[in-house]
């Protein structure tokens, strides 16, 4: 049995697909008033509880052999990156030990060891990679660039109207990330030798700067970027105004910062790597989006 937390996450969803397509018994940890249904509907065991509350943590994790954590922070619903990146993923590596689980995969996020102490979700996964590694448990620590499936509503916006906004300089390198490539990563790291008790950095095939992100949607709809470009300062601003009334708020906007001011991206080594390893070939930015628009 497989233990998926985030379940209903861009990335925990597809987690659980992919275990239920392989036949995998699947339990996903959910919040009640989520969206779970499909999960259910693919026969995946639904277990409702909140990772904020322990005893939850603890009874999820019974007859448990395989932990997938793909759990994240969301200020706005609830839960800051000590409570939910920090403080629940130490609990379910200690009921992991307990429950002598036999692997537990940690998705953690590229530059986590970087050091970046403006941001408590950094901050978060890296001690959590620490704590694990001496935890006695097999592990396998994945860092992943950005997430794919994150531009779905930014190109269906574009699609509608030609608007690309960005944040930042258009000349800071990524490599975004199939999540569904992530996700088959995640399931095949128990029953991957070479995977297991390592440190994955989890990216797509390319590196890209941002600004060629906007030319790859206008390409592939076919239609002339309205390219709007906000400085950093912008981001400044309101976390200075933000931070007047809301501090948890304006941590928060700490990390968003750091993704929005640094590079994230894979060496074509690290690539070579994950594609020896988990013998599969990283798809590039262009063709996930075309598969999902079906274009
Ligand atoms: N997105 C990226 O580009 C990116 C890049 C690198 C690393 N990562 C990491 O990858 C992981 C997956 O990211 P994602 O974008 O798929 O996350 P996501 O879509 O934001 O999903 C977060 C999940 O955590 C759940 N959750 C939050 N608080 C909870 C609580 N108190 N109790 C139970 N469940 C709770 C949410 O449940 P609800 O549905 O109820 O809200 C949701 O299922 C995260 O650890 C993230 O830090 C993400």
């Amino acid at each position: 049995m497989f233990l998926v937390t985030g379940a209903t996450g861009g990335l925990g969803r597809r987690v659980v697909r992919s275990l239920r397509d392989q036949g995998q018994s699947v339990r996903a940890f959910v919040r009640l008033n989520s969206q779970y249904s499909e999960l259910e509907s693919r026969g995946a065991e639904i277990f409702i509880g909140d990772l904020l509350r322990e005893k939850d943590l603890e009874k999820a994790c019974r007859e448990v052999q395989f932990i997938i954590s793909t759990h994240g922070s969301d200020e706005s619903e609830g839960g800051t990156a000590l409570e939910i990146d920090y403080r629940a993923n130490i609990e379910l590596i200690d009921q992991a030990k307990a429950s002598e689980v036999q692997h537990f995969v940690f998705v953690s996020v590229l530059g986590a060891d970087r050091g970046y102490e403006d941001a408590p979700v950094f901050k978060a996964k890296r001690a959590v990679e620490l704590y694990l590694q001496g935890s006695g448990l097999n592990y396998t620590i994945l860092r992943p660039s950005g997430f794919a499936s994150n531009l779905l509503p930014l190109a269906e916006q574009f699609r509608q109207t030609g608007i690309y906004l960005m944040v930042g300089d258009p000349k800071i390198r990524t490599s975004i990330v199939s999540t569904d490539d992530l996700a088959r990563i995640a399931i095949a790291c128990p029953t991957t030798p070479a995977a297991r008790n390592q440190v994955f950095a989890v990216g797509g095939p390319e590196v890209l700067e941002r600004g060629e992100i906007v030319q790859m949607f206008g390409r592939i709809f076919n239609r002339e970027p309205i390219f709007l470009n906000l400085p950093l300062l912008a981001v400044d601003g309101v976390r200075t105004a933000v931070g007047l009334f809301n501090p948890d708020l304006k941590d928060a906007l700490g990390t968003f910062r750091t993704l929005l001011s640094n590079e994230f991206y894979c060496t074509p080594a690290e690539i070579e790597t994950l594609e020896s390893v988990f013998d599969l070939q990283m798809e590039p930015l262009e063709s996930y989006l075309r598969r999902n628009f079906g274009l």
